[in-house]
């Protein structure tokens, strides 16, 4: 494989999304394939300046579709999944190219799209309020929700294109426009999603160009365009999926003008492994959720602890199959671990594995793999450590395969070292005795948004909410209510009697001369 051909392949994926080659040499932004470090792409960056007339042509847009009933809203969401049906293969090879994970991912990533798109179709005719009991005579009360706005969203490099979309097919039906401010590691898969949907509203019909123009755009750049939409009051949401370090500076910054912030932050996420477990199914899930994605998934397995009984069957069973991992390629069929997405990631690796080790970690695997081959490029074999304690590194998420062990002697320990990290997303059990995985779901078991029983903390469907506590934020995206963070909930109270009785039962008459 040579510069070349990546560069080719993706100007071919994305001429047939409709974007022509131009844009790929259009300025000096760099775009890079963690593959091979070739550059694929230097697009012309936009300045937080730019972002001023991308915000008024959401403010216009939103002016128009929030008068769409939200049926109609979902019928574009409906021709967008057909379209990403259409799409899938291309835009889950370019997932592959641009982020590097592997072809299957990248396909499934794109699968959560459309089943995202499937939700919100249905969604557009489910938007409920509520009729509430008044206490006074005559009277009526209801709840109902009205779109909010242009939504601001801020994705990570490691779901280029599922995340957003979580919060596009949500939002479009709410009512509210998107303006996308994607990882700078991966905008060309943002203008692919874009340029889909955009076909999706070409096949509408009927939309006037002010909406065609403000419904759905991308801002490609650095933080300072992220940071700009945090500040601007006509942005009243700001979802933003990643770090801790980047919700830290979000969330204090929107709530300074009081706009909204949904968060789905860093997770550190853990498994208890315990004696009943069923340890084959236990060994496959780990796999998955620790090396699949290369541990770049926020929902990523870091924290293993097992039980003292089975520790050291199940670790000998983790380092074989740590060994056997076939690492490469993420496009050549049979590999399941791509590469990292880029040198940073590699060194921040590097001094985490140091760093376990001087606190006593014993690491397997976690070396550089493949260098020769591709000096710009940064595969790694994935690091299981097995650690004495949960010292603070284990505290610390670090964005690559790293899984630390850890034992334990009874459940309430476990759950103890459990939540004891600052983050809070996923979580797992795998035990057979009905009694601990009750106790593990229960108000006094894991601390996090998401707690499984015998499957892995990663890989959760749409239809659930999706986030978690702590640190990671508090916010809930994809799934179940939360559609309600993207509209304005209002509550109207109706008098058709002929009385105007006060509420509380006061009394404000004022005596009416005869
Ligand atoms: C993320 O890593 O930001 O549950 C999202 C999962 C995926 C989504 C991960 N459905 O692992």
């Amino acid at each position: 494989m040579t510069t070349d051909t990546l560069s080719r392949e993706t100007a071919s994926l994305l001429a047939g999304f409709g974007i022509g080659p131009e844009i790929l040499t259009a300025g000096d932004f760099a775009v890079t394939s963690p593959i091979d470090g070739s550059r694929i792409a230097a697009l012309r960056r936009h300045t937080p300046g730019d972002l001023d007339p991308m915000i008024a042509a959401a403010e216009r847009a939103f002016l128009l579709w929030r008068a769409v009933p939200p049926p109609r809203r979902g019928e574009l969401v409906r021709l967008f999944a057909e379209e990403l049906r259409r799409h899938k293969p291309a835009l889950g090879r370019l997932v592959s190219i641009e982020a590097g994970k592997i072809l299957e991912e990248g396909q499934g990533e794109v699968q959560e799209m459309i089943d995202i798109c499937d939700f919100a179709v249905g969604l557009s005719r489910q938007l409920y309020g509520k009729v509430i009991a008044s206490e006074r005579p005559g009277h009526r009360m209801l709840e109902s929700w009205c779109p909010l706005g242009p939504a601001g969203i801020i994705t990570a490099f490691n779901f280029p294109v599922a995340v957003w979309s979580w919060n596009a097919a949500l939002a479009l039906v709410c009512g509210d426009p998107l303006i996308w401010k994607p990882s700078d590691k991966t905008p060309l898969c943002a203008l692919a999603c874009n340029a889909i949907l955009g076909q999706a509203v070409a096949r509408f019909g009927d939309v006037p160009e002010e909406l065609r123009r403000g419904l759905s755009q991308v801002a490609i750049g650095g933080s300072e365009l992220g940071e700009a939409l945090c500040d601007d009051r006509r942005v009243p949401l700001v979802s933003a999926t990643g770090s801790t370090r980047m919700g830290a500076i979000v969330g204090p910054r929107v709530a300074q003008r009081f706009g909204r912030t949904l968060l789905e932050l860093g997770g550190n996420n853990g498994m208890i492994v315990a004696p009943s477990a069923d340890l084959d199914l236990a060994l496959r899930a780990i796999l998955f959720a620790a090396v699949g994605t290369a541990g770049q998934r926020c929902t990523s397995l870091r924290r293993l602890i097992v039980h003292d009984d089975i520790a050291e069957t199940l670790v000998t069973q983790l380092k074989r199959a740590y060994a056997q991992v076939k690492i490469g390629n993420p496009l050549e069929p049979g590999t399941l671990v791509g590469p990292l997405i880029g040198e940073s990631a590699f060194t921040g690796m590097q001094r985490a594995l140091d760093e376990a080790t001087r606190d006593g970690g014993q690491v397997f695997g976690g070396e550089r793999v493949l260098a020769e081959r591709w000096p710009d490029a940064y595969y790694v074999r994935p690091a299981l450590v097995e650690m004495p304690r949960q010292t603070q590194i284990v505290w610390r998420e670090t964005f690559a395969p790293i899984l630390y062990a850890m034992r334990y002697r009874d459940l309430d320990e476990a759950i103890a070292m459990h939540n004891s990290v600052p983050q809070g997303l996923a979580s797992s059990i795998f035990t057979t005795d009905l009694r601990e995985a009750e106790f593990f779901t229960s108000a006094m078991g894991s601390d996090c948004g998401i707690v499984n029983v015998n499957i892995g903390p990663s890989g959760a469907e749409i239809g659930g909410a999706f986030g978690g506590e702590k640190e990671t934020g508090g916010g809930r995206e994809a799934g179940s209510g939360s559609w309600q963070a993207y509209m304005r909930r209002m509550t109207t109270t109706i008098n058709y009697s002929r009385d105007l009785p006060l509420a509380q039962g006061i009394k404000f008459d004022i005596e009416t001369a005869p």
